[in-house]
This record gives C-alpha cells, structure tokens and sequence, in this order.
C-alpha cells in the first residue's frame, strides 16, 4: 500500500486542516466538486474540510439509500445545514433496492451499492453540474481492509486499480485516506464540530445492508431499522466503540401466545475498539441484554430469538456482511 499513515499521536489537526484546504483547493481549481455526505465521521469532516476550502463551488449531497436508520437522512441534512453547509437530498430509494434485488453474496451486495453510488447516481450528478471531481471521506482503515482482502470496503476505488475518470468521469478526492478514526475526530473537533458529531460512532457506508444477511428488501431493512433504533436507543451513553443490531437469514422456531411462531433472529453486537483493526465484544450488564430482546421481539414484527455475539475481531469482523 503507498499511502503513508499519519498516526494520531504525530498529527497536528490545525496544520492538517491547512494542509488539505490548500490541496483540495488546488486539485478542484476554478472547477466545481460534489461531495458526498453520509452523516458519518469521515464524511461531516470531509465536508467541512471541502467547504472551507471551496465555499460555495462545493456541492454536497446526501443520497438517500432506502438504507440509512430512523429519520437519519433529514437528521444529517439538518446538522450540516445548521453549520452553515448547503447540503441537497436526492431520493435514490429505488435504485439502490433495484440494485441489490435478488442479491445474497457480501461481496455481490457490496459491488451493487458501489456500482449505484459511483456510477448511476453520482454519475448522474457530477454531470448535471458540471463538476470535476467527488470529495470523500475514505480513511486509512478502509484501504487496509480492502487490500487485504478481508472486505471490499464500499469507497475504495483507486487502490484496487480502477481508473474514476475513466470508469465515472471524474476525479476522486480522498483529504482524510492518510488518518485512521482517532485521528479524524481531532480534525472534527479542530474544525469546531460539534462533540456529538466528531464522536459519533461509526456507521458504514453500505449502511444497514451491512447488517443483513442474505438479500436487502425494503421490508428486511426496515426490520433491522426498528431492531437498530431499540439497540441503538438502549445502549446510548454506553462506552462503547460501536454496536448494531443483525438481521439473520435463517428462521427459528419460536411461540407466541401459546403457538408456534418461525420467525426471525437478530443478533446484537456491541464492541470495545480503538480503531476497528481489532475488538473485542463489550462486557454489558445483562440485564441491558435482556431488555433489548424483549424491546426487540416485542417491537419488531416475526423476530423470535436475540443473541449477543462474543466472538472478538478477529476472527469475527464488526460488521456482518
Ligand atoms: P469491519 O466490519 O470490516 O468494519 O470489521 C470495520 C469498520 O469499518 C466500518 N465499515 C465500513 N465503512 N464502508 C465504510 O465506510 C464499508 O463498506 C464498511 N464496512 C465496514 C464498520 O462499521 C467498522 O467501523
């Protein structure tokens, strides 16, 4: 790999904010870039990166995916708009799902979120305004991953040999490829973020369909939805890198009210991190356990059995997909 980390403990935030805005301000030129804006970390820092940089030729985008969690397109359209970053919403449910239709395999799944957001819908929009290149967020651990085989994380383009300009007519900018997490929250929080945003936990970029195992419907992802909000709700203020909710594939034989119900499982996981290279499973109270299988099997329709994984990183990895 010929990107070179900066480690968190040699990183200036001040003098890399300075650094990148004069990169990104040179690679863009007199030219537009479109941005793509995800909520999380890496993506809200990019963002304010780009937009000091470019003022108002950076055109940010939030693309709904019928994939994010409860109200989280409008919530993130929102925070950025109130730091005073012009961000559009397109509506790209149905072409990811149309995408994704009868899809099993991660790393099919994985190509298709690809194809749809590179190609098709960022395609669509660095065309209609003129722009030369796309900002992202991709960061040093993303690379690593993919490079070495372990999942082709959904952003990473260059490093498995493919041309942008040439597959998707534009260039890729990437401020933050050099840093791991630790590293971007102390740029987020030089920028000025807010605390809430800059340590947000982590959240991938296929979104939820990283959490479903076998095909991504809209009726699977709203299950693994309402089972992410109660995992999500519970656990908030817990010290934890990341925790999630899974959707399996397979269904159990459960009974409700006296009969037998087959149903659905979700798995909950919960990690301790630094950096997600390695975790281990967070030590949670059970009770905490508890609560979340009966919220879940109450709350979400046909789920009939809730496990917690404790199985570390490796060999388990934090997503499931
Ligand atoms: P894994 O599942 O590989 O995840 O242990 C490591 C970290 O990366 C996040 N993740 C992704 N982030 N695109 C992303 O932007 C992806 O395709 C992707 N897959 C996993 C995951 O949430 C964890 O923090």
């Amino acid at each position: 790999m010929s990107i070179t980390e900066i480690k968190a403990s040699d990183l200036d935030p001040q003098a890399f904010i300075e650094d990148q805005c004069r990169s990104i301000a040179e690679q863009v030129g007199d030219a537009k870039a479109v941005n793509a804006l995800s909520g999380g970390v890496d993506s809200s820092v990019t963002t304010l990166l780009a937009h000091r940089a470019l003022g108002e030729r950076l055109l940010t985008y939030f693309i709904d995916n019928g994939l994010m969690r409860q109200g989280e397109p409008e919530a993130v359209v929102k925070a950025m708009r109130d730091l005073g970053v012009p961000v559009t919403l397109v509506d790209a449910r149905d072409e990811f799902f149309a995408a994704l239709r009868g899809k099993s395999d991660p790393e099919d799944k994985r190509q298709a979120i690809t194809d749809t957001f590179y190609k098709a819908v960022f395609g669509r929009l660095v065309r209609e305004s003129g722009a030369s290149s796309l900002l992202q967020g991709t960061i040093y651990t993303d690379v690593e991953e993919t490079v070495a085989g372990i999942k082709r994380q959904h952003n990473i383009l260059a490093q498995l040999g493919i041309d942008t300009e040439a597959a998707y007519g534009y260039k890729v900018i990437e401020p933050l490829i050099r840093l791991r997490k630790t590293g971007v929250r102390a740029v987020g929080r030089a920028l000025g973020m807010p605390e809430a945003m800059y340590n947000r936990p982590p959240f991938p970029g296929p979104a939820l369909a990283a959490r479903v195992i076998g095909e991504v419907t809209p009726e699977r992802i709203e299950r693994v939805r309402a089972a992410t909000a109660v995992v999500e709700q519970e656990l908030a203020g817990v010290d934890a890198f990341q925790y999630l909710a899974i959707l399996h594939e397979d269904r159990v034989t459960g009974m409700r009210d006296g009969r037998r119900d087959y149903g659905w499982q979700v798995e909950i996981r919960c990690w301790d991190s630094e950096d997600a290279v390695t975790a281990a499973p967070t030590r949670l109270p059970f009770d905490r356990l508890v609560t979340m299988a009966q919220r879940i099997t109450s709350e979400v329709p046909g789920v009939v059995s809730v496990t917690y994984n404790i199985t570390a990183k490796p060999p388990s990895t934090i997503e499931a997909v």
